[in-house]
């Protein structure tokens, strides 16, 4: 069999830390860099991961909570400062830990520097770096384009007499990648990192870079199709096919990948995009493989928590994916609801089997291994600008404090008060609390990724699904070699039996752990809503 080189974005397992919330060193309520670099330990030594994404600490206004950003190029000073942060790509190396950063390509704060100028005149120099445009003779907004988050995506300037383009918020205006200054100042803004040693990043809302150049209206959602995982209200009125996704966006990708690629080792890009059909996902790895190095995959985030369903987009991804290219699979992060409150408990541990044993790169957000509950946030406690427009998608209860130990405020902050309330399940869903029972989610979490760690197979191996098998049990193998690993999860409330003649091995992990160590002959028999390793 062939071994094929595996870059090592390939074989890591990504935790994504969103810094407001994962430890306090200040003591005003909000996650620092300090606290990731106390916390290193933990990820790599403890719990086992590889590789860390921190969600965007640049200087903001916080209108969107970093993903409006006012300058590429520092740190803001509530998050700590350049030096902090190359103090935390040093120590996150010497724990062997690569570490990825948000870059957030196609908005700007509106009060960045750029903006505020483009904003001053139409002949400033920097007014085409955005997208301005005419007013229609009666007044209104150039086209049907709606925002995100709510309204339509054109703002109007009294100053200057016309509307700017703005896909998400009013104070994040969209960039005009069309003009060749604003690609060249935004690679040059990635190299600054590149050159402080980080190891990728994670591209924010790739496909609104960019758009239908003729700027055509969208057209109806006639049949009501659903353009993401989730419901996205008023947005969903349209089929959003010319404001966002131009094909021309594969050029920039390209451009994207070469300057990653002008670093040895090579750095890594993980592209945020929402497609759901596995061949037009499949295009972004680029024809040659020079574009996104993985584009995220949120297809297990859409579909029903079934054993056809799960097996359907896996199957789906492997049958379109070109050789070579690498998936990726998404279970939670800060813009969804927690995992163990939309799975349950029992769904919430089968994820964790799943993701950590699928062929692909996982992103694991913090607090899900603790299975972490949405937190209910009271109205007057609300962060979120989305909860704000539509109250349903408000994100901050999945992007409260880490839950360190059973202490006030989880032992995230000596502050009286976290900038968003503590999840009510932090005295049993804390690290401290975990590590010390056996059959916690933290605990499964730990065996998984020290198996994975030691496993060529897992890391690197192929993928097959076994069949046939009973219609709630998803099977399959993972193979490198000579080892091989059987996977096999049960997604009904009763005993089911698995036969895979001819297969012997030893249960290494199992969602319920008690039948851990035992042996296999040719046939599983697995709990209600267990999911186990045998290797
Ligand atoms: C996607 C990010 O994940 C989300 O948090 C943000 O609000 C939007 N992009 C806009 O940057």
């Amino acid at each position: 069999m062939r071994h094929e080189r595996h870059e090592w974005w390939q074989t890591d397992v990504v935790y994504q830390i969103y810094p407001r919330s994962f430890k306090d060193t200040t003591g005003n309520g909000i996650g620092d860099l300090h606290g990731i670099i106390d916390e290193l330990n933990y990820l790599s030594e403890t719990l086992g991961v590889d590789a860390i994404w921190v969600s965007p600490f640049y200087p903001s206004p916080m209108a969107d909570f970093g993903y409006d950003v006012s300058d590429y190029c520092d740190v803001d000073p509530m998050f700590g400062d350049l030096a902090t942060f190359d103090r935390l790509v040093a120590r996150a190396h010497e724990a062997g830990l690569k570490l990825i950063i948000d870059f957030v390509p196609s908005h700007t704060s509106d009060q960045h520097p750029w903006f505020i100028e483009s904003r001053n005149s139409r002949q400033n120099r920097r007014r085409d770096w955005y997208v301005w445009r005419n007013p229609k003779a009666d007044g209104s907004p150039p086209n049907n384009w709606l925002s995100v988050f709510g309204g339509s995506a054109w703002e109007w300037d009294e100053g200057t007499g016309q509307y700017y383009l703005h896909s998400f918020l009013k104070q994040q205006p969209d960039l005009n990648w069309r003009n060749p200054a604003v690609e060249a100042a935004m690679l040059d803004n990635m190299r600054f990192w590149l050159d402080r040693n980080v190891d990728g990043f994670r591209l924010d809302a790739v496909l609104f870079m960019l758009k239908d150049p003729e700027e055509r209206d969208n057209p109806p959602n006639r049949d009501g199709a659903q353009h993401m995982h989730k419901s996205l209200g008023a947005y969903e009125a349209q089929l959003h096919m010319h404001d966002q996704g131009h094909e021309d966006v594969h050029r920039v990708f390209r451009d994207i990948r070469a300057v990653l690629d002008e670093y040895e080792p090579p750095r890594m890009a993980l592209g945020e995009l929402h497609i759901f059909d596995a061949g037009e996902l499949a295009k972004y790895y680029g024809e040659h493989l020079d574009e996104l190095s993985m584009p995220a995959n949120f297809g297990l985030l859409k579909v029903p928590w079934t054993a056809a369903e799960i097996r359907g987009i896996v199957d789906g991804l492997e049958a379109a994916l070109p050789a070579g290219a690498w998936p990726n699979y998404v279970l939670g992060n800060h813009d969804d609801q927690r995992l163990t409150t939309r799975l349950g408990e029992h769904g919430s541990r089968q994820a964790a089997v799943i993701l950590l044993t699928l062929r692909g790169s996982p992103t694991l957000y913090y607090g899900d291994e603790l299975g972490m509950h949405e937190a209910a946030i009271p109205p007057h406690r609300r962060q979120d600008p989305w909860s704000l427009t539509v109250p349903e998608r408000g994100r901050d209860g999945c992007r409260t404090p880490m839950q360190w130990s059973p202490d006030p405020a989880a032992g995230f902050t000596s502050a009286r008060e976290p900038w968003l309330p503590v999840g009510s399940d932090y005295t049993v869903r804390n690290v401290q609390s975990q590590l010390s029972d056996p059959h916690s989610h933290l605990n499964l979490y730990r065996r998984l990724l020290t198996l994975r760690r030691n496993s060529a197979a897992l890391r690197t191996g192929s993928y097959r699904p076994v069949d046939p098998v009973p219609s709630d049990c998803f099977v399959f193998e993972r193979w490198q070699g000579n080892e091989q690993v059987l996977v096999a999860v049960n997604f009904s409330a009763d005993d089911l039996s698995v036969a895979v003649p001819g297969r012997h091995g030893r249960i290494a992990v199992s969602t319920q752990r008690v039948k851990e160590g035992t042996a296999m002959d040719g046939t599983l028999d697995l709990q209600p809503h267990e999911a186990v390793v045998v290797v």
